[in-house]
């Protein structure tokens, strides 16, 4: 961990938030409206207007586009979540756009926090801790992998947030609503005992990243729940919290099905716990209280 003076949240500068429009976008928007002024972006789906909240599309792919925005916008602190988890334009959007946003926040001297990922672990030797090194399994791993490089890079003051599934119950985040939709439709579904995450409400990652923006905090940042989990015990445990039937979740195996994908990816998370106010809470908890 690297530190720098501490920022004060400034009400004069603007806060970017990419990929507004997305699952933990839109939570961190909703947070943090009223807390400053914000400039979310998106790309494909224009959101409704909120107030407080200058929508702007922006490509991150695009670096004169990117340069262009932040030249404008001269914000005190940027939140990155933007990307694209596949192609077209994984490695475009996901890598290089991430590059792109740290080179133009340093040069505008604003405060950046990059959302990071467990995928680009290996998934052999859990718990992780912020050492771990990347060592992707998939397409998706290198790429944000390769985005930790260029933010690093050109932007070391940045805190750079490894977090793992990113849930969300009211409404489900798409993963849960597959669960959910699967099961009530009585369609069979096949979920991983052997692929372990460290689920995230997005309401505490979203909080996490708001608190550690005002922090003078540098490097890799674990963020996530406390309680690993299979992704079957996700399912059985989303089913059977909503009182439904989960004997059409099948117990499968990552490992049996010969996919490319990092199996155990737990991220220990005793230095975020330490370093935050925000409360990392367990999945079963965010089930019960949402
Ligand atoms: N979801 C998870 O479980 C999970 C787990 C670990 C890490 N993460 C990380 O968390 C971050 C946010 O994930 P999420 O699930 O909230 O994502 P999401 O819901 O899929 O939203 C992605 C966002 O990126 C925007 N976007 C897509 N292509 C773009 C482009 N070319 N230029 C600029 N913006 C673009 C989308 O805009 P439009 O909607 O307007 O097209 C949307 O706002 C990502 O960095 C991801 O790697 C997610």
């Amino acid at each position: 961990m690297q530190t720098m003076p501490a920022r004060p949240l400034t009400a004069e500068r603007p806060w970017l938030i990419t990929g507004a429009t997305g699952l933990l976008g839109q939570e961190i928007v909703r947070q943090a409206a009223g807390r400053a002024s914000l400039c979310g972006t998106f790309f494909s789906r224009p959101p409704e207007p909120l107030p407080g909240v200058t929508w702007t599309r922006l490509d991150v792919g695009d670096q004169a586009a990117v340069q262009a925005l932040l030249h404008d916008l001269q914000p005190a602190v940027i939140i990155h979540t933007a990307y694209r988890k596949a192609d077209p334009d994984l490695w475009r959007v996901t890598a290089l756009g991430a590059g792109y946003v740290a080179q133009a926040a340093a040069q505008v001297n604003a405060r950046l926090v990059y959302v990071s990922s467990d995928v680009l672990l290996d998934g052999e030797r859990a718990p992780y801790d912020e050492s771990a090194q990347p060592e992707p399994r998939h397409p998706y791993g290198f790429a944000k992998a390769e985005a930790e490089r260029l933010v690093q890079q050109a932007a070391p003051d940045a805190a750079l947030v490894r977090t793992s599934l990113i849930c969300r119950l009211r409404p489900p985040d798409p993963i849960s609503a597959w669960i959910i939709d699967s099961v009530q439709q009585g369609q069979p579904i096949t979920l991983f005992t052997d692929e372990i995450r460290s689920p995230v409400w997005v309401q505490d990652l979203a909080a996490s990243l708001i608190e550690l923006a005002t922090l003078p905090f540098a490097g890799i940042l674990n963020v996530a729940g406390p309680q690993p989990l299979s992704r079957y015990e996700m399912g059985l445990r989303l089913t059977r919290h909503l009182g439904l039937d989960g004997r059409g979740l099948t117990a499968g195996s990552s490992l049996a099905s010969g996919l490319q994908r990092p199996r155990n990816c737990t991220l220990e998370v005793s230095l975020a716990q330490r370093l935050l106010r925000t409360r990392l809470r367990s999945y079963d908890e965010g089930l019960e209280t949402p």
